[in-house]
């Protein structure tokens, strides 16, 4: 199964993904993830990307697809995978379906996380978020056990450098401009299914897995 997680920054996206990805056992593959790793580690991708992510714009194009299309050839992607934060503009939408048709495959779902933009402020300001093992909490929605400590790893979890108010609303923009043309891009691919995102977590969930299992 190949699927697409499509929504607003701070939709629920990755929150969704990791639990669709240990259901179907499947490996989730979140860009954003993948960027932040490379921060933290100090690579020439993570300094390059870092100066796009912290003014809350998308890292170019073409320092994107071919880590993608690279990370999605690999053996354990074979059996399908879970997209989350990728694509996000048009000419990501093309180089993956290009790639995968190259290998007589496509997409099979692309699933539409969708939140109103005032919802999401709220969420990101209360996001914390692990960078030694990525596990996202909310502090009044989805807790973590003991305060400021992730309930995986025992590890500080933090506010991420891009949910300061401002860098939202630009991140929000960004979203409208570039990446919401995808919901069109993917309906007329027939693969689109839409779930209201405001419901709570596990509601989201159901939601879901009853559109890939219809
Ligand atoms: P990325 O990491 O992908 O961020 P994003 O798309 O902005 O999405 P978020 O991770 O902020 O939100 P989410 O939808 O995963 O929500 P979450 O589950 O955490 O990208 C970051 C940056 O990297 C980009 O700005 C860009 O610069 C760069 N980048 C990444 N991919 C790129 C690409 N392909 N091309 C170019 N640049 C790229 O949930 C949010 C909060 O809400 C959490 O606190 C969560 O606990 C809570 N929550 C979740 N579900 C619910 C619910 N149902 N009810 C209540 N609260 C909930
Ligand atoms: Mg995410
Ligand atoms: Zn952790």
């Amino acid at each position: 199964m190949k699927i697409i997680m499509l929504g607003a920054p701070g939709a629920g996206k990755g929150t969704q993904a990791k639990m669709i990805a240990d259901k179907y056992g499947i490996p989730h593959i979140s860009t954003g993830d993948i960027f932040r790793a490379n921060i933290k580690n100090g690579t020439e991708l993570g300094k390059k990307a870092k100066t796009y992510m912290d003014q809350g714009l998308l890292v170019p194009d073409e320092l994107t697809c071919d880590l993608v299309v690279d990370r999605i050839s690999q053996e354990d992607c074979k059996n399908g995978f879970i997209l989350d934060g990728f694509p996000r503009t048009i000419p990501q939408a093309e180089c993956l379906t290009d790639a995968l048709k190259e290998r007589g495959e496509q997409m099979d779902y692309a699933v539409d996380v969708d939140v109103p933009d005032e919802n999401i402020i709220n969420r990101m300001s209360g996001r914390r978020v692990c960078l030694n093992c990525g596990a996202t909490y909310h502090i009044v929605n989805i807790p973590p056990k003991k305060e400021g400590i992730c309930d995986r790893c025992g590890k500080e979890i933090v506010l991420r450098a891009d949910d300061e108010p401002e860098t939202v609303k630009k991140r929000l923009d960004v979203y409208h401009a570039q990446t919401q043309p995808l919901i069109e891009y993917y309906s007329n691919q027939g693969i689109l299914k839409t779930v209201d995102g405001t419901q709570p977590m596990d509601a989201v969930f159901e939601s879901i897995v009853k559109v890939l299992e219809d």
